[in-house]
């Protein structure tokens, strides 16, 4: 099939670039120049394992190509992708304006049937507002149909081609009849499609996101509980999570979501309600569950440090909100760094990748270690925030005698209690005691 993508974000880029290894002809469109420049030179703007070498291939073999205008060109493909960025209102709400204006350009060039497919996470009725668009500019016939992206970032590529379903909004038969043919190859490896009408799509999309965030907020309060008994969170969830009901995945305690999804369509979603007048209870208290506990860990530094971290040097392993990536966006790093800066602390940092990333926002405000081992000698604790298999698979006694003062805090939960016990670290970390 020829389509084209708009927007070369996490989204579009996966999608366009997945979609071409299937065999598509695949344009990926966006108005930042510099991204297309880089992107028509071979480099890629987003860090994401798996994604360089299909990128590369599909390049070459003229499957994938990149534009920055939208213009007649566009006539030639049968589906638009609209992946567009839907960033926070100053109240929590999406900001639809990338996408209403891109769907008013697209209205006012395309000259036959399209399906327009959008991607971005968008408030309920926006699919259709999308489509009343499209019947106020023109005559053609098109559909436009919600189905949001699961993707998560670092498995971008494995989520994208290995769904675990597919949500599409539309009732038009037409386009339930092409885009089962678009996903023909996922769903012959047998990933269901879930065909529903618009505003069902779209309410998937924040119910999955929210619940996650949930998930995560409800273990946090879990661990809080254990951090005031003897109950300890790696047994608690052990427990909890062979209930198949519940489940194993996103139990984790730590130091709180982050990411450039789950706290903002947490906002959204809260917004939204509040605007039909329903009041999201369980979701007002996720998110502040997430705003305490990325802080949390401040308050168990001061204590271990009597209320004296003046002047104190910190050493922080991962930057990144999650491992296996270098995006930061309301990454628990920066709200940790932005509260030990303001008690006057001195910070090293060390990424695998997302040091400059950080650098952008904080230039020199701190420092940045090549590597994990060079800051421990100048340090008076480290903080860990990203649990990269970097800091999982640590070489523990080069670590030993490096850390002077041998003091961890662990926001992720990343090391046994009972090695770092043997190996006399003063340990502290989520809903766990150093025996
Ligand atoms: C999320 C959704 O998972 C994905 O389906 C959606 O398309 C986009 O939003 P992403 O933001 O890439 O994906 O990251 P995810 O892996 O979901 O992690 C989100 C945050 O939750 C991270 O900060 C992570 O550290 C945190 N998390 C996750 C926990 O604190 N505990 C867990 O058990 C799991």
């Amino acid at each position: 099939m020829n389509i084209t993508v708009i927007g070369t974000g996490y989204v579009g880029l996966v999608t366009g670039t997945c979609l071409s290894d299937y065999g598509n002809k695949v344009t990926c469109i966006d108005i930042d120049k510099s991204k297309i420049k880089s992107l028509k030179s071979g480099i890629l703007t987003i860090y994401e394992p798996g994604l360089e070498i299909i990128f590369k291939k599909n390049v070459s073999n003229g499957n994938l190509s990149f534009a920055n205008k939208i213009n007649h060109k566009i006539n030639e493909s049968e589906i638009i992708f609209l992946a567009l960025p839907t960033p926070p209102n100053e109240d929590g709400s999406a900001d639809l304006k990338h996408v209403l204006n891109v769907a008013k350009n697209l209205s006012e060039i395309i000259n036959s049937y399209k399906i327009i497919i959008n991607k971005s996470t968008v408030p309920i009725g926006t699919t259709k507002k999308i489509s009343n668009i499209f019947k106020k500019n023109s005559k053609i016939n098109i559909d436009v149909i919600s189905n949001p992206e699961f993707l998560r970032e670092g498995v971008a590529v494995k989520d994208f081609m290995n769904p675990e379903r597919i949500i599409v909004g539309t009732q038009s038969k037409k386009a339930i009849k092409i885009v089962s043919q678009l996903y023909q190859p996922f769903s012959k490896k047998g990933t269901k499609i879930y065909f529903m009408n618009e505003e069902s799509a779209e309410l998937t999309k924040y119910a999955a996101n929210s619940f996650l965030a949930t998930k995560i907020s409800f273990i946090n309060e879990i661990s809080q509980i254990c951090d005031l008994t003897d109950a300890d969170i790696d047994k608690v969830k052990l427990g909890l999570s062979s209930d198949s009901r519940i489940g194993k995945k996103f139990l984790n305690a730590g130091i709180g979501y982050g990411g450039s999804c789950l706290p903002k369509d947490v906002k959204a979603l809260i917004s939204y309600t509040n605007n039909i007048n329903y009041d999201f209870k369980i979701l007002k208290s996720v998110e502040k569950i997430n705003e305490l506990q990325k802080v949390h860990i401040i308050s168990k530094i001061q204590n271990f440090f009597n209320n004296d971290i003046n002047g104190k040097h910190f050493g922080i392993w991962g930057l990144s909100f999650k491992p296996e990536t270098d995006d930061i966006r309301e990454a628990p790093s920066l709200e940790i760094i932005k509260n030990l800066l303001e008690l006057n602390s001195e910070i090293t940092a060390y990424d695998p990748v997302a040091s400059p990333s950080i650098k952008k926002i904080l230039g020199n405000k701190i420092s940045y270690s090549g590597g994990p081992y060079e800051m421990l000698d100048k340090i008076d604790a480290l903080i860990i925030c990203t649990e990269w298999d970097e800091f999982k698979n640590i070489n523990i006694k080069k670590v030993k005698t490096k850390l002077k003062s041998k003091t961890i805090f662990d926001g992720r939960n990343i090391f046994d209690t009972k090695l770092m016990s043997i190996n006399q670290f003063k340990y502290i970390s989520i809903g766990r005691k150093i025996k």
